[in-house]
Protein backbone atom coordinates (compact mmCIF):
# COMPACT_ATOMS: atom_id res chain seq x y z
CA UNK A 1 0.00 0.00 0.00
CA UNK A 2 1.60 3.82 -0.55
CA UNK A 3 2.05 5.85 2.42
CA UNK A 4 -0.74 7.73 3.76
CA UNK A 5 0.27 11.13 4.34
CA UNK A 6 -2.39 12.00 6.95
CA UNK A 7 -1.71 9.02 9.12
CA UNK A 8 0.12 10.61 12.22
CA UNK A 9 3.70 9.02 13.04
CA UNK A 10 5.20 8.60 15.74
CA UNK A 11 9.52 8.01 15.73
CA UNK A 12 11.31 6.12 18.67
CA UNK A 13 15.08 6.39 17.68
CA UNK A 14 18.52 6.02 19.41
CA UNK A 15 20.93 3.35 20.25
CA UNK A 16 20.58 -0.69 20.13
CA UNK A 17 19.69 -1.45 23.49
CA UNK A 18 17.85 1.71 24.89
CA UNK A 19 14.49 -0.30 25.05
CA UNK A 20 13.11 1.35 21.93
CA UNK A 21 11.78 -2.37 20.46
CA UNK A 22 9.59 -3.04 23.80
CA UNK A 23 8.16 1.07 24.11
CA UNK A 24 7.38 0.80 20.31
CA UNK A 25 5.71 -1.98 20.63
CA UNK A 26 3.93 -1.22 23.96
CA UNK A 27 2.94 2.45 22.32
CA UNK A 28 1.84 1.10 19.36
CA UNK A 29 -1.02 -1.27 21.21
CA UNK A 30 -2.09 1.12 23.64
CA UNK A 31 -2.84 3.63 20.63
CA UNK A 32 -3.73 0.47 17.87
CA UNK A 33 -1.08 2.18 15.83
CA UNK A 34 0.47 -0.19 13.52
CA UNK A 35 4.56 -0.47 13.77
CA UNK A 36 7.77 -0.27 11.83
CA UNK A 37 10.81 -1.88 13.63
CA UNK A 38 13.00 -0.47 10.52
CA UNK A 39 15.91 -2.50 12.11
CA UNK A 40 14.10 -5.86 11.27
CA UNK A 41 15.03 -4.48 7.55
CA UNK A 42 18.48 -4.44 7.46
CA UNK A 43 18.87 -7.37 9.35
CA UNK A 44 16.76 -9.13 6.77
CA UNK A 45 18.73 -7.59 4.04
CA UNK A 46 21.93 -9.02 5.51
CA UNK A 47 20.08 -12.11 6.57
CA UNK A 48 19.23 -12.19 2.28
CA UNK A 49 22.70 -11.43 1.39
CA UNK A 50 24.30 -14.69 3.70
CA UNK A 51 21.84 -16.98 2.52
CA UNK A 52 22.54 -16.04 -1.22
CA UNK A 53 26.26 -16.21 -0.97
CA UNK A 54 26.52 -11.98 -1.36
CA UNK A 55 28.94 -10.23 0.32
CA UNK A 56 27.93 -7.73 2.83
CA UNK A 57 29.86 -5.00 1.04
CA UNK A 58 28.97 -5.68 -2.36
CA UNK A 59 26.62 -2.67 -2.19
CA UNK A 60 24.87 -3.01 -6.00
CA UNK A 61 24.46 -6.67 -4.98
CA UNK A 62 22.72 -5.98 -1.36
CA UNK A 63 20.60 -3.09 -2.38
CA UNK A 64 19.44 -5.12 -5.27
CA UNK A 65 18.19 -8.09 -2.82
CA UNK A 66 17.02 -4.87 -0.07
CA UNK A 67 14.95 -3.35 -3.25
CA UNK A 68 13.16 -6.86 -3.99
CA UNK A 69 12.66 -8.33 -0.32
CA UNK A 70 10.30 -11.03 0.37
CA UNK A 71 8.94 -9.53 3.92
CA UNK A 72 5.72 -10.25 5.85
CA UNK A 73 5.36 -8.94 9.70
CA UNK A 74 2.84 -10.83 11.74
CA UNK A 75 1.81 -9.38 14.83
CA UNK A 76 2.66 -11.19 18.06
CA UNK A 77 0.46 -11.31 20.82
CA UNK A 78 0.59 -9.30 23.41
CA UNK A 79 4.47 -8.21 24.63
CA UNK A 80 5.28 -10.95 22.20
CA UNK A 81 7.84 -9.98 19.56
CA UNK A 82 6.09 -9.63 16.15
CA UNK A 83 7.27 -12.64 13.80
CA UNK A 84 9.14 -11.72 10.42
CA UNK A 85 9.39 -14.07 7.90
CA UNK A 86 11.32 -13.86 4.47
CA UNK A 87 10.64 -15.68 1.74
CA UNK A 88 7.83 -17.30 3.82
CA UNK A 89 10.33 -18.88 6.11
CA UNK A 90 9.92 -17.73 9.60
CA UNK A 91 13.21 -15.78 10.69
CA UNK A 92 11.79 -14.12 13.86
CA UNK A 93 15.26 -15.93 16.04
CA UNK A 94 17.67 -15.80 13.50
CA UNK A 95 17.09 -12.02 12.66
CA UNK A 96 17.35 -11.25 16.45
CA UNK A 97 20.96 -13.09 17.29
CA UNK A 98 23.85 -10.84 18.05
CA UNK A 99 25.53 -11.90 14.40
CA UNK A 100 22.55 -10.98 12.34
CA UNK A 101 22.91 -7.32 14.50
CA UNK A 102 26.29 -7.26 13.50
CA UNK A 103 26.16 -8.59 10.07
CA UNK A 104 23.26 -5.77 9.91
CA UNK A 105 25.12 -2.74 10.64
CA UNK A 106 27.49 -3.37 7.85
CA UNK A 107 24.96 -3.43 5.56
CA UNK A 108 23.26 -0.20 7.14
CA UNK A 109 26.27 2.32 5.82
CA UNK A 110 25.60 1.66 1.94
CA UNK A 111 24.21 4.13 0.43
CA UNK A 112 21.84 1.94 -2.32
CA UNK A 113 21.15 -0.27 0.33
CA UNK A 114 19.41 2.33 2.70
CA UNK A 115 18.13 4.13 -0.70
CA UNK A 116 16.66 0.70 -1.43
CA UNK A 117 14.48 0.61 1.40
CA UNK A 118 13.79 3.93 2.14
CA UNK A 119 10.43 4.17 -0.10
CA UNK A 120 9.57 0.72 1.39
CA UNK A 121 9.23 1.88 4.82
CA UNK A 122 7.62 5.59 4.69
CA UNK A 123 4.98 2.92 2.79
CA UNK A 124 4.16 1.47 6.64
CA UNK A 125 3.01 5.46 7.18
CA UNK A 126 -1.41 4.25 7.28
CA UNK A 127 -4.19 5.03 9.15
CA UNK A 128 -4.60 5.03 12.41
CA UNK A 129 -0.92 5.64 12.75
CA UNK A 130 2.47 4.24 12.90
CA UNK A 131 4.87 4.10 15.27
CA UNK A 132 8.60 3.79 14.22
CA UNK A 133 11.51 2.46 15.30
CA UNK A 134 14.90 2.43 14.04
CA UNK A 135 18.14 5.31 13.74
CA UNK A 136 16.75 7.45 10.80
CA UNK A 137 13.38 7.96 11.50
CA UNK A 138 12.91 11.31 12.58
CA UNK A 139 15.85 12.41 11.07
CA UNK A 140 15.24 11.05 6.98
CA UNK A 141 12.17 8.83 7.01
CA UNK A 142 10.12 10.81 8.62
CA UNK A 143 11.14 14.30 9.05
CA UNK A 144 7.79 15.61 9.34
CA UNK A 145 6.40 13.25 12.01
CA UNK A 146 4.53 15.58 14.82
CA UNK A 147 6.38 13.22 17.94
CA UNK A 148 9.61 12.23 17.87
CA UNK A 149 11.54 10.74 21.11
CA UNK A 150 15.29 9.70 21.00
CA UNK A 151 16.30 7.24 23.77
CA UNK A 152 19.54 6.50 24.75
CA UNK A 153 20.91 4.70 27.78
CA UNK A 154 24.46 3.50 29.56
CA UNK A 155 25.99 1.51 27.27
CA UNK A 156 26.67 -0.59 30.77
CA UNK A 157 22.84 -0.49 30.99
CA UNK A 158 22.19 -1.91 27.66
CA UNK A 159 24.79 -4.30 27.64
CA UNK A 160 23.55 -5.66 31.12
CA UNK A 161 19.62 -5.47 29.76
CA UNK A 162 21.19 -7.89 26.77
CA UNK A 163 22.65 -9.91 28.89
CA UNK A 164 19.67 -10.96 30.58
CA UNK A 165 17.54 -11.04 27.04
CA UNK A 166 20.14 -13.34 26.38
CA UNK A 167 20.63 -15.60 29.38
CA UNK A 168 16.66 -16.17 29.64
CA UNK A 169 16.85 -17.17 25.91
CA UNK A 170 19.72 -19.53 27.35
CA UNK A 171 22.55 -18.27 25.11
CA UNK A 172 26.03 -17.86 26.58
CA UNK A 173 27.33 -14.68 26.31
CA UNK A 174 29.74 -12.74 28.25
CA UNK A 175 28.98 -9.18 29.88
CA UNK A 176 32.17 -7.70 28.90
CA UNK A 177 31.47 -9.03 25.22
CA UNK A 178 28.48 -7.54 24.56
CA UNK A 179 29.90 -4.01 26.13
CA UNK A 180 32.42 -3.66 23.43
CA UNK A 181 30.00 -4.94 20.87
CA UNK A 182 27.60 -2.30 21.73
CA UNK A 183 30.04 0.20 21.67
CA UNK A 184 31.73 -1.14 18.57
CA UNK A 185 27.76 -1.08 16.73
CA UNK A 186 27.81 2.90 18.93
CA UNK A 187 30.69 3.91 16.64
CA UNK A 188 29.30 2.58 13.43
CA UNK A 189 26.20 3.44 13.48
CA UNK A 190 26.88 7.30 14.64
CA UNK A 191 30.01 7.56 12.88
CA UNK A 192 28.92 6.50 9.54
CA UNK A 193 28.45 9.19 6.39
CA UNK A 194 25.11 8.38 5.35
CA UNK A 195 21.96 8.39 7.63
CA UNK A 196 23.95 8.59 10.96
CA UNK A 197 22.45 8.24 14.45
CA UNK A 198 21.71 11.41 15.84
CA UNK A 199 18.39 12.61 17.60
CA UNK A 200 16.49 14.86 14.81
CA UNK A 201 16.73 18.74 15.81
CA UNK A 202 12.88 18.73 16.95
CA UNK A 203 13.25 14.84 19.06
CA UNK A 204 12.67 14.88 22.83
CA UNK A 205 15.85 13.20 24.44
CA UNK A 206 14.31 10.69 26.94
CA UNK A 207 17.26 8.74 28.94
CA UNK A 208 16.57 5.55 30.02
CA UNK A 209 18.87 4.37 32.30
CA UNK A 210 17.36 3.40 35.64
CA UNK A 211 14.13 3.63 34.67
CA UNK A 212 11.40 0.80 34.51
CA UNK A 213 9.74 -0.42 30.73
CA UNK A 214 6.34 1.07 32.35
CA UNK A 215 7.56 4.64 33.91
CA UNK A 216 9.53 4.84 29.71
CA UNK A 217 6.27 4.10 28.58
CA UNK A 218 4.28 6.50 30.55
CA UNK A 219 6.96 9.77 29.88
CA UNK A 220 6.20 8.28 26.24
CA UNK A 221 2.28 8.66 26.37
CA UNK A 222 2.88 11.70 28.44
CA UNK A 223 4.18 13.83 24.96
CA UNK A 224 2.11 11.94 22.65
CA UNK A 225 -0.86 13.56 24.46
O1 LIG B 1 17.74 -1.78 15.77
P1 LIG B 1 18.51 -2.98 15.31
O2 LIG B 1 19.54 -3.45 16.29
O3 LIG B 1 17.61 -4.09 14.87
O4 LIG B 1 19.30 -2.49 14.00
C1 LIG B 1 20.18 -3.34 13.31
C2 LIG B 1 21.22 -2.49 12.56
O5 LIG B 1 20.59 -1.74 11.54
C3 LIG B 1 21.98 -1.51 13.45
O6 LIG B 1 23.38 -1.61 13.23
C4 LIG B 1 21.55 -0.15 12.98
C5 LIG B 1 20.95 -0.37 11.63
N1 LIG B 1 19.76 0.45 11.45
C6 LIG B 1 19.88 1.58 10.71
O7 LIG B 1 20.97 1.89 10.23
N2 LIG B 1 18.80 2.37 10.48
C7 LIG B 1 17.61 2.07 11.02
N3 LIG B 1 16.57 2.86 10.79
C8 LIG B 1 17.48 0.90 11.82
C9 LIG B 1 18.58 0.12 12.03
Amino acid sequence: MKQDLTAPVITIDGPSGAGKGSITQLVAKKLGYDLLDSGALYRLTALAAIKVGVALDDEDKVAELAASLDVAFVPGEYGEPVNVLLNGEDVTNEIRTESCGTHASKVAPLVKVRAALLQRQRDFQQLPGLVADGRDMGTIVFPNAPVKVYMTASAEERAERRYRQLKEKGEDVKIATLLSEIQERDARDTGRKTAPLKPADDAVMLDTTGLSIDEVLNKVLDLIK
